[in-house]
């Protein structure tokens, strides 16, 4: 079946198409489409989005952003079968006009929809992999964007607990927060992860901490670390206010920033692994885009399960979701509405009409 899937939660209007079905017995599908139009230059000054701005430019760039992933995806609004729309959760007014602008496409073209849970969609954005290998459960995953940290037991892909969260900075806003202070463009995590892996001689003995590592259970807590970035920033240059940081300097803090941040995640995640006896672990959300807690994460994984003390003798199975499909996108949306599509009784898909959904903030 052809999906369309509509993501607006933050400050990205993100539609695509693909095509869903199954294969071998597993989900299976194909992206014909995926436009995203981001709000960066809009956003820039303020260091983090402004929720009202980010809803203007949805309202603005909603349509055309609906016709170019009609027309890459080399179909029509009358060809699709099913449509899902990130009802929750996100920044209130942006989700309202992504949602009641696809409520309204829905009633005009008189097509099913479905309202889709935004951190569902990260997990979906697995499956979005033609590589990946059929999901065992029990799995653990780790959530990782601007606005969530989360480690969530999976038994399916629809029926899951949170078993961890962030106390206070998401690990994705920790990065949009230190790159603002060391003068990098927002969202942070791409330029600090560049950063990061240029080659740097200097060793700055920052000494960060590894907030909540060694504390038992799976809580996350980003703003201690945030906060020794600005002092050691501030004890080294000065000041916090546009400070001058020699380039191999800038590299070296970065690369402390990172490692702090990735040593806590896979800390955490291959605890989870462990104790929840996990088959599978994945990876979703932006920060899943960067390279070394994919590496990191999938090495520790790697040498966790020796035969001879774990039950399971089978190594953990490691997804993660294609390169660019770690970031919001419309394609996780749209695989995310199969799955629940599929977990549907007739009766519950006759009420799947534009006038059961809306905003669930
Ligand atoms: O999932 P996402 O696109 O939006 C939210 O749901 O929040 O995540 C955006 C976050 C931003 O904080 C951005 O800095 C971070 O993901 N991010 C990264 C990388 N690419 C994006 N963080 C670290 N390394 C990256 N390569
Ligand atoms: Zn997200």
């Amino acid at each position: 079946m052809k999906i369309l899937g509509v993501e607006t939660s933050c400050d990205d209007t993100a539609i695509a198409v693909i095509e869903a079905g199954k294969s071998r017995n597993k989900p299976h599908f194909r992206v014909l489409s995926n436009i995203i139009s981001g709000q960066v230059d809009t956003h820039a000054e303020f260091g983090g989005v402004v929720p009202t701005l980010a809803a203007r430019d949805h309202a603005k760039n909603f349509a055309p952003v609906l016709m170019k992933a009609l027309k890459e995806a080399e179909t029509t609004i009358e060809d699709i079968d099913l449509i899902g729309v990130t009802t929750h959760p996100g920044l209130m007014p942006s989700l309202v006009v992504g949602v009641h602008a696809t409520r309204a496409v829905a009633w005009k073209e008189d097509k099913p929809i479905l309202g889709i849970d935004h951190l569902e969609g990260h997990l979906a954005a697995n499956l979005l992999d033609d590589e990946a290998p059929k999901v065992q459960f029990p799995a653990i995953a780790l959530i990782v964007s601007g606005g969530h940290t989360q480690l969530v037991h999976m038994r399916s892909f629809l029926d899951y607990d949170i078993i961890g969260a962030t106390r206070d900075d998401a690990a994705g806003e920790a990065f949009d927060k230190v790159a603002k202070l060391i003068g990098l463009p927002f969202p942070g995590g791409p330029p600090i992860a560049a950063e990061a892996a240029k080659p740097s001689e200097v060793n700055l003995e920052l000494n960060l901490p590894r907030p909540m590592a060694n504390k038992p259970g799976y809580d996350f807590s980003f703003s201690g670390l945030k906060t020794a970035v600005l002092y050691a920033v501030r004890d080294r240059y000065g000041t916090t206010e546009d400070p001058d940081i020699p380039e191999d300097e800038k590299a070296a803090l970065c690369a402390a920033f990172q490692q702090a941040v990735v040593d806590v995640l896979v800390k955490k995640t291959v605890s989870a692994a462990w104790e929840y006896d996990a088959k599978t672990v994945m990876l979703g959300g932006g920060v899943a885009a960067n390279i070394e807690l994919r590496r990191q994460l999938g090495e520790a994984l790697a040498h966790m399960a020796p035969a001879d003390i774990r039950d399971e003798a089978e190594p953990v199975k490691y997804l993660l979701p294609p390169q660019g499909l770690s970031v919001d996108n419309g394609a996780m949306i749209a695989a995310t509405a199969y799955l629940r599509w599929g977990a549907m009784s007739d009766e519950e898909r006759s009420r799947a009409r534009w006038q059961s959904i809306s905003v669930e903030v």
